[in-house]
């Protein structure tokens, strides 16, 4: 799809569908007032003042009025996009501006597109890069995996150009959003494909391929026997009962100048192409073991950032993202509960369930990151279902032993318009992981279980000042479209985690 700026004014534009994004003060439309009475005087027959009418049109937050325009005028339809209060709007306001615009257009039949918005105060290429990233986002389609188009030829997107109006050469922002809404993408299609495509190997020959065509970014990737050299005990018992070879994953990125990075970072990723419970085996309605495959969306979400800031190229800064990749099987080699393991940093841990195997893998992702002496680590894993049960399926949970970290991460977040929540380490609670036999379990009560995950975690990272968690089982897949997202997997938090290496790069 085409996407660019245009100088002029919504009256000389002509073509199939002009989309104009007002704010109200919940009573009326209160911004463009001027231009749209113009623009409906000259080329639209009135027809804005009808619709506006008809509907009790007051621009509240996605809220809209559409229809068609007199045959005689040059834009075939017309769109009203609510976008609320000026004073609340952020960054998510454009990008799901963008969405509701290429969803109308589509669903009209439209093959051109205009929209023009008012600025107000924000700053333009952010806002040019946010409706980009809406309009992309809402694009795309997830077609791999079906033989024909889902409503038939029917619903098949229409629109092929999208023009944005009233704006200078911003040709900078489009280019940066389609970098990142690449990124969100192969995150989307990783955790939509299922485990029998996007297996171990899967993750590791896509970031090969990262590192192959992006001479910034170098790979390493462990086999099994190399992860057993290092002693990664706690991540092969999670793989041991799997057919498939666990690969333990580490990209690098540099920024290529050759000079010592000031800054350096290490996002890991939690990487079970699917986790079945091992022996405490998922079971019942509620156990969602047919949705497993989404247990990966922490590496997917570290693979799209590291594809994103190879091309973004930031400077004075080294990423590390690190994925150790496995299946979480039974088979007569599975650990059995109650089985102790040591982890590469000597600690032993009882596994008194096995469906608690996110952090045995991370354990060990944790300790070979916290030995490349960076400043930071932050890892996202699809931890618990208790996470889901505090926080809700869009908001991620965020543990950490740093208020910077943690206010990085929020600031990065809350740009990229996808919701975190901070949460306490409150160390009395790992009284519940104490073992007669080894060092730790696994495990706690149900109560507070995402945060006696994230405690588990903690003990595994020694060195390293900075360390942030992020449970992200609930926002990294929806099944139903809403705003900028369609139905499958969310991309969630690649957005962020780019914004949280680019303000690192910044302050490095
Ligand atoms: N992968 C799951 C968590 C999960 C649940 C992710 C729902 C996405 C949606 C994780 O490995 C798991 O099974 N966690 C257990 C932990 C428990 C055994 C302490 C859980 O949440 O029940
Ligand atoms: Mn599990
Ligand atoms: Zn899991």
């Amino acid at each position: 799809m085409e996407i660019l700026t245009a100088a002029i004014a919504p009256v000389d534009w002509s073509g199939d569908g002009l989309v104009l994004g007002v704010f109200g003060n919940g009573k009326e439309v209160i911004t463009l007032t001027e231009t749209l009475a113009h623009l409906d005087k000259s080329v639209l027959g009135g027809t804005l003042a009808e619709l506006t009418a008809e509907s009790e049109f007051k621009a509240e937050t996605g809220s809209s009025v559409g229809g068609r325009v007199g045959s005689s005028s040059p834009i075939r339809k017309v769109l009203l996009v609510g976008l609320g209060d000026p004073s609340k709007a952020t960054t998510d306001t454009w990008r799901k501006a963008g969405a509701q615009a290429v969803r109308w257009g589509n669903q009209q039949k439209c093959k051109t597109l205009a929209i023009a918005c008012p600025l107000y105060n924000a700053d333009k290429a952010l806002t040019v890069q946010t409706l980009t990233e809406g309009i992309l986002l809402a694009s795309h389609q997830d077609k791999r995996f079906r033989s024909e188009p889902k409503n038939g030829k029917n619903g098949e997107p229409t629109v092929t150009k999208v023009e944005l109006l009233e704006l200078d050469d911003q040709s900078q922002a489009i280019a940066t959003a389609r970098t990142i809404v690449q990124g969100v993408i192969l995150a989307r299609e990783l955790v939509s494909a299922p485990a029998n495509i996007v297996t171990p190997g899967k993750l590791a020959q896509t970031a090969q391929e990262i590192a192959n065509s992006n001479p910034l970014i170098s790979a390493e990737i462990l086999e099994k026997e190399d992860c057993a050299k290092l002693g990664m005990g706690a991540f092969l018992g999670v793989s041991q009962a799997s057919a498939l070879p666990p690969k333990f994953i580490h990209l690098t990125y540099r920024d290529g100048t050759g000079t010592a990075p000031q800054k350096k970072l290490a996002l890991v990723g939690k990487g079970l192409t699917f986790d079945s419970g091992g022996l405490n085996l998922k079971t019942g309605a509620g156990s969602s073991i047919e949705l497993m495959k989404i247990d990966m969306a922490g590496a997917a979400a570290v693979l799209g950032c590291a594809q994103v800031i190879g091309q973004l190229k930031p400077q004075g800064i080294e990423v590390h993202f690190i994925i150790a990749a496995c299946e979480n099987m039974i088979s007569s080699t599975a650990m059995h509960p109650g089985d102790i393991l040591t982890a590469s940093n000597g600690k032993t841990i009882e596994v008194n369930n096995t469906d608690a195997e996110g952090r045995l893998t991370l354990a060990d992702a944790l300790v070979f990151a916290d030995k490349l002496g960076v400043d930071a680590i932050v890892d996202l894993a699809t931890l618990t279902g208790a996470c889901i049960v505090a926080l809700g399926d869009s908001i991620g949970g965020l543990w950490s032993t740093s208020d910077e970290l943690a206010g990085e991460l929020e600031k990065s977040a809350k740009l990229a318009g996808e919701k975190i929540w901070r949460m306490p380490l409150e160390e009395a609670y790992f009284e519940q992981m104490k073992s007669v036999v080894a060092d730790m379990k696994n495990t706690g009560s149900r109560s507070g279980g995402a945060i006696t995950g994230a405690l588990f975690l903690q003990k595994f990272v020694e060195n390293t000042k900075a360390w942030a968690h992020l449970d992200i089982a609930g926002p990294v897949w929806t099944d139903k479209e809403s705003g900028y997202n369609n139905a499958g997997g969310t991309g969630y938090p690649v957005r962020t985690l780019v914004n949280l290496v680019l303000n690192f790069a910044q302050s490095a």
